[in-house]
């Protein structure tokens, strides 16, 4: 039974964060938790254009602090969840010997034809676009355990 999920970017302040409000609302009954590939942003809350931005959709996502996944997630989560294939990829690099935890993308769960991963804000601006990408494929993981 899946009952703790990782979000993984690689900042862990625009789109594991955002994936984390969206899901922890939609699915309170699962432990939700993100983390990014890179340590930049150790500590900090999420980027302030992806907290105003969920905000105005009533999601506080304020409390949460970056921090950089390392291999005992493995064992602490059912599920792991990436942003993008290179994102999934320095997961794997992390991933302990005998460990058999599942790790996906996020756009495998959005009913949207062809994307194959999530834009990264950081870098496109696009914070509302990505918001409403994670909000369509957070439905379809919840549908999917
Ligand atoms: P995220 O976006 O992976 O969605 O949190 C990023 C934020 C910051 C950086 C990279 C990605 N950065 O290189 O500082």
């Amino acid at each position: 039974m899946t009952t703790r999920i990782l979000f993984v970017c690689l900042g862990n302040i625009c789109r594991s964060p955002a994936a984390e409000g969206v899901f922890r609302t939609l699915a309170p009954e699962i432990e939700t938790d993100s983390a990014g590939t890179g340590d930049w942003h150790v500590g900090k809350p999420p980027h302030p254009p992806m907290q105003r931005a969920a905000g105005a959709r009533g999601l506080d996502i304020s409390d949460l602090r970056a921090r950089q996944i390392s291999p005992a997630d493995f064992d602490r989560f059912d599920l792991i969840v990436g942003m993008d294939a290179s994102n999934r990829a320095d997961i794997e690099a992390l991933r302990p010997a005998g460990n058999a935890t599942p790790v996906t993308l996020l756009t495998q769960y959005a009913p949207r034809a062809g994307i194959d991963h999530v834009p990264d804000p950081y870098f496109t601006g696009d914070f509302d676009g990505v918001l409403d990408l994670i909000e369509e494929a957070a439905r379809g993981l919840r549908a999917s355990l």
